[in-house]
């Protein structure tokens, strides 16, 4: 693997910072996203499976929001269930295009997806999602383009950072367009935190493989024994904060920078933010969707959201 120069100052950057922090985009390793398709199977990680049975309960009808001949965008390189779902509801799809910014995982997930649904289009974009990039041509011309962002994944960014993306997610959508987003709901601290402190230990063994991949790939030095996975709920802010904190007062590497570390100091992994339906669509309404309609499941614990450009 090539290590970008790019990436080691922005880890440097972030470990630079008053609140040491790292991007959890560096938890997706092949081990990581091995252990974060491990989390997705986890008794307390309702987050996947709720997803999953709302999109099973109310295909139909999604399937008829979407209408006839769209071209599908996903933003992430589609291995999930919730793809197959929707991609075997759509009818006379024109495209299936899954955006990723790693060649490897896209490629592979589309070859998976190409077995399955020979009919389809499919149409794999490498690019960092997070900025405008430049859409493929299907050979059949799509009535309108549908984002598909699942997962919850926009949780992992803040407010500012969110807004950003569902800009681009406006865009990409373009006249028409339409947004379909999986977002996870604030609940009990309980239910939340044990999502993310699975007695199995996945969840702390995920954040933990983010140091191994920093020092196999990013010339880091850090002492994985020496810190540990924490995980708890900001009910004042609707967000998980996932850590990774010092055992001990200890020194560490990372391409030949220097850190201290103090016993008990944390490193910041992850935000996992968890919306009220009120806070989303004001969020959304600020980018210029509207939230045309809101699937949940029986214990609202999460949502599937169809979004359209105001
Ligand atoms: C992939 C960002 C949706 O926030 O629940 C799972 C990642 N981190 N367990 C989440 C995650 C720890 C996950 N997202």
């Amino acid at each position: 693997m090539t290590v970008s120069s790019v990436e080691v100052s922005e880890i440097v950057d972030g470990l630079s910072a008053d609140q040491k922090q790292i991007s959890p985009k560096y938890f997706y390793d092949e081990r990581g996203s091995q252990l974060f398709d491990e989390i997705t199977r986890l008794p307390e990680y309702y987050l996947t499976n709720t997803e999953l049975g709302i999109m099973r309960d109310n295909i139909d009808e999604i399937a008829a929001m979407v209408g006839k001949q769209a071209s599908l965008i996903e933003f992430g390189s589609g291995s999930s269930l919730k793809t197959r779902v929707l991609l075997e509801h759509l009818s006379e799809l024109a495209a299936y295009v899954p955006v990723d910014i790693s060649e490897e995982h896209l490629c592979v997930s589309a070859d998976e997806i190409r077995s399955e649904f020979p009919h389809v289009d499919i149409l794999p974009v490498v690019a960092d999602f997070t900025r405008q990039f430049a859409l493929p041509a299907p050979m059949v011309m799509p009535i309108r383009n549908v984002v598909y962002f699942p997962g919850s994944t926009i949780g992992n960014f803040e407010y500012d950072m969110a807004i950003e993306l569902l800009r681009v997610m406006y865009h990409e959508a373009g006249r028409n367009g339409a947004l379909i987003i999986g977002v996870d709901l604030q609940k009990d601290r309980q239910t939340i935190e044990n999502a993310y402190n699975d007695s199995a230990g996945v969840t702390a063994e995920f954040n933990l493989n983010m140091l191994r991949h920093l020092n196999r790939d990013y010339g880091a030095n850090f002492d994985v024994e020496e810190f540990t996975h924490s995980a708890s709920y900001d009910e004042d802010k609707g967000r998980v904060v996932i850590e990774l904190v010092s055992q001990t007062d200890q020194v560490f590497e990372v391409a030949d920078t220097v850190f201290d570390i103090a016993d008990g100091e944390a490193i910041l992994t992850e935000y996992s933010h968890k919306y009220t339906l009120d806070g989303f669509a004001a969020m959304a309404s600020a980018t210029g969707f509207k939230v045309e309609k809101v699937w949940t499941d029986a214990n609202q614990l999460f949502s599937v959201q169809f979004l359209t450009r105001q």
